[in-house]
C-alpha cells in the first residue's frame, strides 16, 4: 500500500453569490490540489471506458474555458495547442472531431506538465478577459465553466478510484488510516409529507444548470421518506438473506445485469477472513457497517428497497423534502472522502440529505414541461442525455462543496456502479 499525499484538501468557502472571478480562481486551484498527489503514469491510464484518466480532466476543463469563453470574446487569444480541440472536446458535435472516449488513456503525450502549462495559460488569459469587465454573457460563461469544472473534480475522484481498485496494490489517493468509528445511527425512522401540488425545479435564483429548470408544478401524493440512508450493515443484511439470488426482488434488466456480471456484492467489496473489506480513495478499508452502504447501481438499489417492503423515492418526493434544508453535509472539502455513519437522531429530521452518497430515484432524467436547451455548443450540455438514465439528487462524499442545491440533477445509467451513489427508502403514506 502506498500514501501518496496526506495533504488535506482545501475547505471551499464560497458561495453561490461568490464574484465570478474569485470563484474562478478557488475551483481551478482546487483541480491543481486534486491532482497534486498523482504522477503522470496515475493521471494517463484509463481504467475503464466510462472512466476518463485525470491528465484528460485537468485538461478538458481548461479547454472548456479556451473554447466557450476565450476563443470568441477575448480579441487576440493564442491557442495553447491546436491539437488539443481533437484530444480534450468531450462530446460537443458542433465543435468537431475528437479522440473517442474509450481511448482517452491512449494520450500518453502531452506529459502532466504540459497539461498544467495549459491551465496556466487559460487561467492568466481567462483573469485578462475578467479584469476587463467582463459582459453578462462571458460571466455567465465562466461561471458554467466553474460549475462543469466542479462535476470533474468529482469525476477525476471517482475515476481514480476505479483505477487504484485495479491495481493489486491497492494504493490509497489520500491518507490511508482506517477512520474512527462513529456513533450508530439507530433505526431509520420515516418522516411523513403531505404531498399535493408543489413548485418543482430552480427558481432563477443563482446559478442552476439548464436541465434543472423550468420551475413547474407537479402533483404529489401524501408519502415518507427515511430520515437517513440505508447502511452498509443493512445491505449485508440483504446479502445474507439471498437478496442477489431471488429474482423476484429485480427489475428484469437488473436481473439480466446479475445474470451476465455475476453481481452478488456491491463494486468495490471482497471478503477477506469472513469480513468485508472494500475500496475507498483511502485504500483497502474494512466496510463500516454504521455508513451508508454506497457504489450500488440503480438496478441493486431498487432490489434492496423492494426487500426492504419500501421504494425508491421520486425526484420531486426528494425535491419536496430537501427545500429550504441546511445544505450542510460531507463533501469533498471535508478530505473524509468516504461516506459517513448518521449518527443518533434526536428529532426525527431529516439525515444526510446532502453529501455522503448521492441518492438513486426512481425518476428518468427527462426535461421538465417547457425545457429547451439554449442555442449553440452549450446546448449540448444536458440536453442530449435525456434518455434511459436515472436522476440522483443529494451529492457525494467526493461533490465539491457550493455546488449542490436542492434542485441539482445528478444522472447515470442504471448500471453504473463506480460513482458514490446510495438510497434513501421511501413509501407511501
Ligand atoms: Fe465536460
Amino acid at each position: 500500500m502506498s500514501k501518496l499525499s496526506q495533504k488535506p484538501l482545501s475547505q471551499n468557502s464560497l458561495t453561490q453569490a461568490s464574484p465570478v472571478s474569485e470563484r474562478f480562481k478557488h475551483v481551478r486551484a482546487t483541480s491543481r490540489e486534486l491532482g497534486a498527489p498523482l504522477s503522470d503514469a496515475d493521471a494517463t491510464v484509463q481504467s475503464m471506458p466510462d472512466a476518463s484518466p485525470a491528465k484528460w480532466h485537468l485538461a478538458h476543463t481548461t479547454w472548456f474555458f479556451e473554447t466557450m469563453v476565450l476563443k470568441p470574446n477575448l480579441p487576440g487569444y493564442e491557442v495553447f495547442d491546436e491539437s488539443f480541440n481533437y484530444l480534450f472536446n468531450s462530446y460537443y458535435e458542433t465543435i468537431g472531431e475528437r479522440q473517442p472516449r474509450p481511448m482517452r488513456g491512449m494520450i500518453t503525450r502531452p506529459h502532466l506538465d504540459t497539461i498544467y502549462a495549459y491551465r496556466d495559460h487559460v487561467d492568466a488569459a481567462v483573469e485578462t478577459l475578467l479584469d476587463r469587465g467582463a459582459s453578462p454573457t462571458v460571466a455567465e460563461l465562466v461561471e458554467l465553466g466553474c460549475h462543469h469544472e466542479q462535476q470533474h473534480q468529482e469525476l477525476l475522484l471517482t475515476d481514480i478510484l476505479h483505477l487504484f481498485a485495479q491495481s493489486p496494490l491497492k494504493p490509497a489517493y489520500r491518507d490511508p488510516q482506517p477512520l474512527g468509528v462513529g456513533a450508530e445511527p439507530g433505526e431509520a425512522r420515516f418522516v411523513s409529507f403531505d404531498g399535493g401540488i408543489v413548485e418543482i425545479g430552480h427558481d432563477g435564483e443563482g446559478f442552476a444548470f439548464d436541465s434543472e429548470g423550468p420551475r413547474h408544478r407537479a402533483l404529489l401524493e401524501p408519502y415518507r421518506l427515511a430520515d437517513r440512508l440505508v447502511t452498509n450493515g443493512e445491505f449485508i443484511a440483504f446479502i445474507e438473506d439471498g437478496g442477489y439470488r431471488d429474482p423476484l426482488l429485480w427489475l428484469s434488466a437488473g436481473w439480466a445485469d446479475i445474470l451476465a456480471n455475476k453481481w452478488d456484492k456491491p463494486f468495490y467489496w471482497s471478503k477477506r477472513d469472513g469480513e468485508w473489506w472494500t475500496m475507498t480513495l483511502r485504500g483497502a478499508q474494512p466496510v463500516d457497517r454504521d455508513a451508508p452502504v454506497t457504489h450500488l447501481s440503480y438496478f441493486e438499489a431498487d432490489a434492496f428497497a423492494t426487500w426492504a417492503g419500501k421504494r425508491l423515492p421520486s425526484e420531486f418526493e426528494w425535491e419536496n423534502a430537501a427545500a429550504g434544508l441546511s445544505m450542510d453535509g460531507n463533501f469533498a472539502g471535508s478530505g473524509r472522502l468516504r461516506p459517513k455513519p448518521a449518527g443518533p437522531s434526536s428529532d426525527g429530521t431529516l439525515r444526510q440529505m446532502f453529501g455522503d452518497v448521492w441518492e438513486w430515484t426512481r425518476s428518468p432524467f427527462s426535461p421538465y414541461p417547457r425545457f429547451k436547451p439554449v442555442e449553440g455548443a452549450v446546448g449540448e450540455y444536458n440536453g442530449k442525455f435525456m434518455c434511459g438514465q436515472f436522476v440522483l439528487r443529494g451529492g457525494s462524499c467526493v461533490t465539491p462543496e457550493g455546488h449542490i442545491r436542492a434542485t441539482y440533477r445528478n444522472f447515470f445509467p442504471p448500471d453504473a456502479r463506480w460513482q458514490f451513489s446510495g438510497l434513501r427508502l421511501a413509501e407511501d403514506a
